[in-house]
């Protein structure tokens, strides 16, 4: 599904261009959960923003389903965006002044869809995540981890293809981190395909492939061990 090919991208800064990322070649299938591990600074948002079809500006290939996404317009990009990617962030990004209905109704409300049928869809969602009667409510009025389930409700509205998630657990402790990567387990094993950042080893572990980038470069690209639980 998702094939880059010797993908390089670099920031100019002044006349000179600081490499980011240095000829990543990455395969991922439909239906993996993946987690992508590194430092700070060495290039996970720079590399989920392109699989993600927000920065279409590197060197390489990347084909999406045998679709060249270099090639993409401005207005192509957003589309595929808007009917394959779900993102989920690290501070939710909810929009504080809507409703968890209305957060939850914003990628639904491009493709024309009678509201009696959204409203139906959208309390679905948020049972899928985990919410009941909630729909009311402000996202100030919910927990940090009650914010993220809309969130992730929100990216899963249109059923996108994959899933991406930077540092999804980043801003929440330990207790609801762990509530969160079983929502996540959960949605892997009904066919989402995850593809995630994190700093936290423990988080990673409960992906089945770890990616570990360095400098730019991916330095391992392994099969994670369920064997014991
Ligand atoms: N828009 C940008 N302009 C210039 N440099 C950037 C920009 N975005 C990221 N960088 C630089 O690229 C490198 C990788 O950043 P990033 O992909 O955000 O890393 P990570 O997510 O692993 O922390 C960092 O050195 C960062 O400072
Ligand atoms: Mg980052």
């Amino acid at each position: 599904m998702i094939d880059l090919r010797h993908v390089n991208k670099s920031y100019l800064q002044g006349d000179t261009a600081f490499p980011v990322l240095k000829d990543i070649n990455l395969h991922i299938d439909e239906g993996e959960f993946v987690a992508i591990m590194g430092p700070s600074g060495s290039g996970k948002t720079t590399l989920i923003n392109i699989i993600g079809f927000l920065d279409t500006a590197f060197e390489g290939d990347y084909l999406f389903q045998n679709e060249n996404v270099a090639a993409f317009n401005r207005a192509t990009a957003s589309k595929m965006r808007n009917q394959h990617v779900g993102f989920v962030f690290q501070n939710f990004s909810l929009i504080n002044n809507l409703n968890i209905f209305e957060n939850v109704l914003i990628p639904l409300s491009y493709g024309g869809n009678r509201r009696s049928d959204v409203k139906e869809k959208i309390t679905e969602l948020l049972h899928s995540v985990g919410l009941v009667d909630v729909e009311t409510k402000l996202p100030r009025n919910l927990s940090g981890g009650q914010q993220q389930r809309v969130a992730i409700a929100r990216a899963l509205a249109n059923s996108p293809q994959f899933l991406i998630a930077d540092e999804p657990t980043g801003a929440l402790d330990s207790h609801t981190s762990a509530e969160i990567m079983r929502l996540f387990k959960t949605l892997h094993q009904q066919g989402v395909t995850i593809i995630m950042v994190t700093h936290d080893e423990h988080v990673a572990l409960q992906s089945d492939r770890m990616i570990k980038v360095l400098d730019g470069q991916i330095i391992s690209d392994t099969e994670v061990s369920h064997a014991n639980n």
